[in-house]
């Protein structure tokens, strides 16, 4: 590595604003002379993070780097402490046979009819939150819009009682946003433990009072053989929650921030509503969501691009760096809602047996926020400059999403 390189990966690793602002000339300076790098994280695990395309692809599904978080258990616990092993007991922190297992009986529950049975309650959460949004004066888009749809989405698809949800948002919130000194680690323990005192309550309940909501339906496949246990269900029910709500808000905002950036090619949409599905893609690709894949682990020593990883070490795989490599994208900086062959290469969504199992609830939230929105509101703008803006500050985050999108509804 160039000692510019390190200087670089320094000033983001200490998640300096300049970073935050713009990861991308880093993340391309890592691609060049050092695509496996060893980063120095404040948890203290050595971990290192692989930033090309093809070694990001082959890595998402390489059986030699883990999920199973019961096979890293010290390093785990090193990061997380006791209080997250609970709620992390879901497909997303494990491996095959088990997180088949776990993955074939949600997917059963989250079946396309029911995704597509969400779309007019979708429609009809947009309409609400959209009205109730003022237009004489700026308004911040994330805590109006972006961020309340999902959450309700997501909350009634589970089927959390609408007058717990806004509590339920706020643990979840202080789950994501703690870092790791003793007192973040005490108030992120208090958080989790409520969140699963909460869920096992909410699992009680819905024995005692079944309706047609995902986990009444999950609470019925326990009857049958290899089902998920109480401790699976209530941790299944965290992920759903936590990786399905602040993802898709955050890329709402990434999206409307990157098209009133990009007006000439939000004019062409508006003329063409059909470019909105490729428009969305792009997104995924240039400004997605989901910056970093979750925890993994080597199992066993393995050598990436000459550079080794010791057993043990956490992978950290830059998804936002893979989806700008010139050598899988042309002009991989240039956003371009015309982009071809989007869905089937980038990986905003992941890849491999983790792909993202909201991915088509996602895209259809994305498409009925996006379009209300601007058919709604077809002359919306920034109500600050775009390099004022404020994204989340985290070094080499799971998310890459604004803290606030100021703008002006105008109809
Ligand atoms: C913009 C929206 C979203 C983005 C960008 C996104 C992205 C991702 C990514 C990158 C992964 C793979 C992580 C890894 O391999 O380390 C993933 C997995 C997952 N996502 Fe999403 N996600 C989104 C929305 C959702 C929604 C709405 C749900 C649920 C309703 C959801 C549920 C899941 C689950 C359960 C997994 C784990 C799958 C497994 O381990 O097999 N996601 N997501």
């Amino acid at each position: 590595m160039t000692d510019s390189t390190a200087d670089a990966v320094s000033a983001a690793s200490r998640g300096a604003a300049e970073y935050r602002a713009n990861p991308y000339p880093v993340y391309a300076r890592l691609r060049e002379s050092a695509p496996v790098c060893r980063l120095s994280p404040p948890h203290g695990v050595d971990t290192y993070l692989i930033t090309r395309y093809d070694d990001a692809k082959a890595a998402l599904t390489d059986p030699r780097i883990s999920k199973d978080m019961y096979a890293a258990m010290d390093a785990y616990h090193t990061i997380f402490g006791d209080s997250s092993v609970a709620l992390d007991d879901n497909m997303l922190f494990s491996d095959p046979p088990k997180h088949t297992r776990l993955r074939r009986i949600v997917n059963s529950a989250f079946s396309p009819r029911r995704i597509e049975s969400l779309h007019p309650r979708i429609q009809q959460v947009t309409d609400e939150l959209l009205e109730r949004c003022p237009t004489d004066a700026p308004i911040d888009l994330l805590s109006s819009f972006a961020f309340p749809l999902p959450l309700v989405v997501i909350c009634e698809l589970i089927g959390i009682p609408e007058d717990e949800r806004e509590e339920v948002q706020q643990w979840c919130a202080t789950v994501a946003r703690t870092g790791f000194s003793k007192a973040d680690k005490e108030k992120l323990a208090q958080a989790e433990g409520t969140l699963r005192d909460y869920f096992a309550g909410l699992i009680v309940r819905k024995h005692k009072n079944a309706s047609d909501d995902l986990l009444s339906d999950l609470i019925r496949t326990q009857d049958e053989q290899g089902a998920l246990t109480d401790g699976e269900l209530l941790s299944t029910l965290w992920v759903l929650l936590f990786a399905g709500h602040k993802t898709t808000a955050y890329l709402i905002g990434n999206a409307v921030f990157t098209l009133l950036n990009h007006r000439d090619q939000l004019e062409e949409i508006l003329a063409d509503p059909a470019l909105l599905p490729n428009a969305i893609e792009e997104v995924l690709r240039f400004e997605g969501s989901v910056e970093n894949g979750t925890f993994r682990h080597a199992l066993e020593d393995i050598t990436i691009r000459g550079t080794l990883i010791p057993k043990g070490s956490l992978v950290q795989i830059a998804l936002s760096s893979a989806n700008r490599d010139p050598e899988k994208f042309s002009c991989p900086d240039s956003f371009d809602v015309r982009r071809q062959g989007l869905q089937s290469t980038h990986l905003g969504f992941g890849s491999g047996p983790h792909y993202c199992l909201g991915a088509p609830l996602t895209r259809m939230e994305m498409r009925t926020a996006l379009t209300t929105l601007f058919q709604k509101f077809p002359k919306i703008e920034l109500a600050s400059e775009a390099s004022e803006a404020e994204w989340l500050k985290v070094p080499f985050p799971a998310f890459r999403g604004l803290e606030r999108l100021p703008v002006k509804l105008v109809p």
